[in-house]
């Protein structure tokens, strides 16, 4: 496994998935081999180097990736996240940004009358096009003419392997069966007819699953208003973005919320969804569930199915029976007794 702990509170709560991960180990036989790699805001500051040369191929020799955060607050924002977070993604072709979007009982949610019974479902995000892409430029830039354009890029191979891919994992995942294409048609009238088309056409392979489009505005609203009414949802790269910040809110916030940047047929990288925190950095106050719940995926991902559901129990276990809340310094335990708990959880097994 290549680890890359990254930035801010990085490090702390990848050692604490770390733990988990070596807990599960012990009790279904898997062996893990950590390579550490040192790359993000303090690397670069001292050295001007994001990632090193050979960096991505060193990558590609692991079975998965282990990220902790990328983004120091010395560093000009564009950085890092381009020339790490997004190369990698670029470079391995992590097309798929998968982000469950799932409140576990005893958890609190800010949406009034709504509980784990509705609020389940999983965003597929495009993970290598759109506005992510990198197109555009400027024109007469510093001067009053000046003139920033920004690209979306939308190809037929990348948008069919995305709808495609959703699809599949809406009949694996074989709960309400319905994927919600997000968008904007009324608008988007080039790139979301697209999306709508490839929708469509692809939908008809997949005569079990109920297909639905959803404006993103309304998609919004409907997060707060009506969540159960998700089960799958396929997005474009930069809705994904957004529509996924209040998918973690409503799930407990980003404390809890993980994700996993998937090329199915290479190399596959799982971090937890909000940022380096910089505020609570060496604190010992940071929530490590996010990154246990990445570690989980990641194992789910490998094929370790038994293993990643005896981490998803015991994580069940400690929002349910332990923690006060699932924000920084107001969990009622510090990063490392989460960790320890839900490792000791893992190793023993839980009835819940
Ligand atoms: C995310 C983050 C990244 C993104 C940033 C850090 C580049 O917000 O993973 O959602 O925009 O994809
Ligand atoms: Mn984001």
């Amino acid at each position: 496994m290549a680890v890359i702990p990254g930035d801010g509170t990085g490090p702390e709560v990848i050692r604490e998935g770390i733990k988990v991960l070596e807990a599960a180990g012990r009790r279904f036989n898997i062996k893990f081999n950590w390579t550490f790699f040192d790359w993000g805001g303090e690397r670069y500051l001292k050295t001007g180097e994001t990632i090193p040369e050979g960096g991505i191929e060193e990558l590609k020799k692991h079975d998965a990736i282990y990220l902790g955060a990328i983004g120091h607050p010395e560093v000009k924002p564009g950085i890092l996240e381009k020339e790490i977070l997004l190369r990698i993604r670029f470079e391995l072709d992590q097309y798929i940004n998968l982000r469950p979007v799932k409140l576990y009982p005893g958890v609190w949610t800010p949406i009034k009358d709504k509980g784990p019974e509705d609020i389940d479902f999983v965003v597929i995000r495009e993970n290598t096009e759109g506005l992510y892409a990198g197109g555009g430029g400027f024109l007469r830039k510093g001067t009053p003419y000046e003139v920033a354009i920004q690209e979306s890029i939308n190809t037929r191979y990348g948008v069919e392997r995305c709808i495609r891919f959703a699809f599949e994992y809406c009949r694996k995942r074989n709960k309400k069966k319905k994927v919600t294409l997000v968008g904007k048609t009324n608008v988007l009238t080039y790139a979301f007819d697209l999306w709508y088309r490839v929708f469509q056409e692809v939908g008809q392979e997949y005569p079990d699953i109920e297909k639905d489009y959803a404006h993103v505005d309304a998609t919004c609203m409907w997060f707060v208003k009506n969540p159960e009414w998700f089960d799958v949802i396929v997005t474009d790269n930069m809705f994904g973005d957004i529509i996924t910040d209040l998918g973690a809110m409503i799930q407990g916030g980003m404390g809890i919320a993980a994700g996993g940047n998937i090329n199915p047929n290479g190399v596959s990288m799982f971090e937890p969804i909000g940022g380096s925190a910089p505020k609570y950095t060496g604190k010992n106050v940071i929530n490590p569930l996010a990154a246990i719940c990445a570690g989980m995926m990641m194992l789910e991902h490998l094929g370790e199915e038994e293993a990643a559901k005896a981490i998803e129990n015991a994580v069940i276990k400690v929002c349910r029976d332990h923690l006060k809340s699932m924000a920084a310094g107001q969990m009622g335990y510090s990063t490392t007794e989460v960790g320890d708990l839900v490792a000791k959880y893992t190793e023993e097994g839980v009835e819940l």
